[in-house]
């Protein structure tokens, strides 16, 4: 199953769009004409906002805040329509839309194992780290009857023990994700709460 979402290739984009970015507006309506399922559509925009709270965090201007917010926005793009060409479908749509190749590259290697392109800039490592883990932080915060508030890492890494909570959600992507970053899961966890977006 795992092979299917291979790319076979480790370029993505063209140099020459280099800045070339879509307006949230315009991604807005991709996501909106691609993704039905509300579910999917929200985690996309959860890992946006984190993506983007993490360039604001490290003091990167407005612009590359901006194109860190794309990268996590549009990630599943395709999954909802298209699950058996994950990520390939939302590739080749930001390729003809001569969407910057840090973005396209970064949704790229959003899963190494599974789509065959390792992350190496900081922007594809976080959206890396960050994918699994704020479904999963997500996940909890819907089962905790006041949500995120009062929500505590240690609360958070139990339930990550637990394998039969949130199963779908891949426990080693989440420690992969970290160590490659070389961000604990613990600071990952702080940042996804304090950053949390609300349903
Ligand atoms: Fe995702």
């Amino acid at each position: 199953m795992e092979a299917n979402y291979l790319l076979n290739r480790q370029k993505f984009g063209s140099e020459s769009n280099l800045g070339n970015w879509m307006s949230l507006d315009e991604s807005m309506a991709l996501l909106i004409d691609w993704v039905k399922n509300e579910k999917l559509l929200f985690h996309m925009k959860q890992v946006g906002h984190l993506m983007k709270a993490w360039a604001k965090s490290k003091g990167f201007d407005n612009a590359a805040q901006h194109m860190w917010h794309l990268a996590g926005l549009l990630h599943d793009a395709d999954w909802d329509q298209w699950p058996d060409q994950h990520c390939r479908k939302i590739i080749e749509e930001l390729e003809s839309r001569n969407t910057d190749p840090r973005i396209i590259r970064a949704i790229a290697c959003h899963g190494p194992r599974y789509f065959g392109v390792e992350p190496v800039t900081e922007m594809e490592m976080m959206l890396y780290a960050f994918d699994e883990l704020s479904g999963f932080v997500h996940a909890y915060s819907l089962m905790r009857p006041m949500g995120y508030e009062g929500m505590e890492i240690s609360g958070v890494k139990k339930r990550l023990k637990d394998k039969t909570f949130a199963a779908q959600v891949s426990r080693e992507d989440i420690s992969d994700g970290s160590q490659r970053a070389e961000i604990s899961v613990d600071d990952l966890i702080r940042f996804v709460i304090v950053n949390q977006l609300r349903a």
